[in-house]
């Protein structure tokens, strides 16, 4: 009998982009072979259906311990898989931040008793962050960094960050960095809140970082909300990460006082999300940042209410829905989505060749309207409230089926996904 893990599924008639269409057999964690196969255990049919590598997603706030109610290890990674996405990277401006070595080593124990998804830990940088003590306990990497303040997050100073990209630079870490400038000033609605954390001042801090980065530190910008700043960034120079929101919201869709919208860096003006978009081919990698709140707290005062929107299961079904349309290519979705960031994590691609991880999605070729009421996380709440998308019928990790038409199936850590654990430990662990 054939151990668990080790049976043969076959995903049969996959479409592989470039027009081949071929069947793709899978066992232990892995893609066996693309081509012809013979029987399977589990047999797939993907006629008439489009099957991508699954999502990694960079940037995900799991929050969990006192933040329960906006979303947990569970609810979030099943948001994600709902979503496409079978990787995630949790950031660190947890209640209290991750700033040590026990402080991750808890968020992994955590993470790994909750998780539907693959995952990984970065490490808080603060003035008294133990930084080597985080890389040794297997962060993946420092950041967000927040050259800027955000929720949950004061902005470090330049002392702070000068020392931090010195010390990572020795190790060939990577830090991410969160670039704003921000202006005092009454943050009364979007436009107001558009107003003082400029696109200016977004690109003002990406130059002030690069200058300060003497030591040839691996940077990743999060959350890039403009043409500006994408062309701030050299290319080859740093990763630029780009968010659905910035690519497919501008604050005139939304009330002016409507704290839905309301998140950093924040939406732009139409016109700005217009360009944004121009500079698609630019963008290497597409990250939600997803960052739920309650719909409660959302329902403050603009001034009071917390920034951030959350959208890890919306992501790539709002980026199918417009591979649909033809405005987008399904090439650059998977790139976007699932090479370069698997490629940045440091991790074997999700894909259709023999040796690559078996995490798949399964879509069909029909837009749905999203709705809050249809989706996972527990904010409970969507600002992409009736816009069109397409969602996966079936995820797939590691060659077994964690996601089918609403039903989930947690992954059990006793088999042996590819090779690794749900956890995915940082180059800088050691036991
Ligand atoms: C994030 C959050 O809520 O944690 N909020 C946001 O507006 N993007 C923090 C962050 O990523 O800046």
């Amino acid at each position: 009998m054939l151990e668990k893990g080790q049976e043969i599924v076959v995903l049969r008639d996959v479409l592989i982009p470039g027009g081949r269409v071929a069947d793709i057999t899978i066992s232990n964690g892995q893609v066996m072979h693309t081509g012809a196969a013979g029987k399977g255990d589990l047999e797939i049919s993907c006629r008439e259906k489009f099957v991508l590598p699954a999502g990694t997603d960079l940037h995900v706030h799991m929050r969990d311990g006192p933040q329960k109610a906006k979303e947990t290890w569970e609810s979030g990674t099943k948001s994600a898989i709902a979503g496409g996405v079978t990787v995630v990277v949790d950031q660190p401006n947890t209640i209290p931040p991750l700033t040590t070595s026990d402080l991750i080593r808890d968020r992994v124990m955590l993470a790994e008793s909750q998780a539907y998804t693959r995952f990984a830990i970065n490490g808080g940088v603060t003035s008294d962050a133990d930084l080597i003590g985080m890389w040794r306990a297997g962060i993946f990497a420092f950041g967000e960094t927040f050259a800027g303040p955000s929720s949950y997050g004061e902005a470090v100073s330049s002392s702070v960050l000068r020392y931090t990209m010195e010390q990572v630079a020795g190790w060939d870490g990577l830090m991410t960095i969160h670039a704003e400038q921000v202006t005092e000033g009454p943050d009364r609605t979007l436009a107001d809140h558009d107003h003082l954390r400029s696109v200016s001042g977004e690109v003002r801090a990406i130059q002030d970082v690069l200058t300060m980065n003497t030591h040839g530190c691996n940077l990743h910008f999060c959350h890039l909300s403009s043409a500006d700043a994408i062309r701030a960034i050299p290319g080859g120079g740093a990763s630029r990460e780009v968010t659905p929101h910035h690519l497919f919201l501008s604050y005139e869709l939304f009330d002016p006082e409507d704290a839905q919208g309301k998140v950093n860096p924040p939406l732009r003006s139409e016109k700005v999300r217009r360009e944004l978009f121009s500079c698609w081919d630019q963008i290497d990698i597409i990250g939600s940042d997803h960052a739920p709140h309650t719909r409660a707290e959302k329902g403050k005062e603009f001034e009071h209410a917390p920034s951030g929107i959350p959208g890890v299961e919306t992501m790539i079904p709002l980026l199918m829905g417009r591979v649909l349309e033809k405005k987008v290519s399904i090439a650059d979705v998977i790139a976007k989505t699932s090479f370069r960031p698997s490629e940045i994590l440091g991790i074997t691609k999700a894909g259709f060749s023999p040796g690559d991880r078996a995490d798949f999605a399964i879509y069909p070729d029909t837009l749905t309207r999203i709705s809050a009421d249809n989706l996972h996380s527990a904010a409970g709440w969507s600002p992409y409230e009736g816009m069109t998308a397409v969602f996966p019928e079936k995820t797939i990790l590691g060659g077994t089926v964690v996601f089918d038409s609403g039903e989930f199936f947690k992954p059990d850590l006793s088999e042996d996904y590819s090779g690794i654990r749900l956890w995915i430990q940082g180059r800088g662990y050691s036991l």
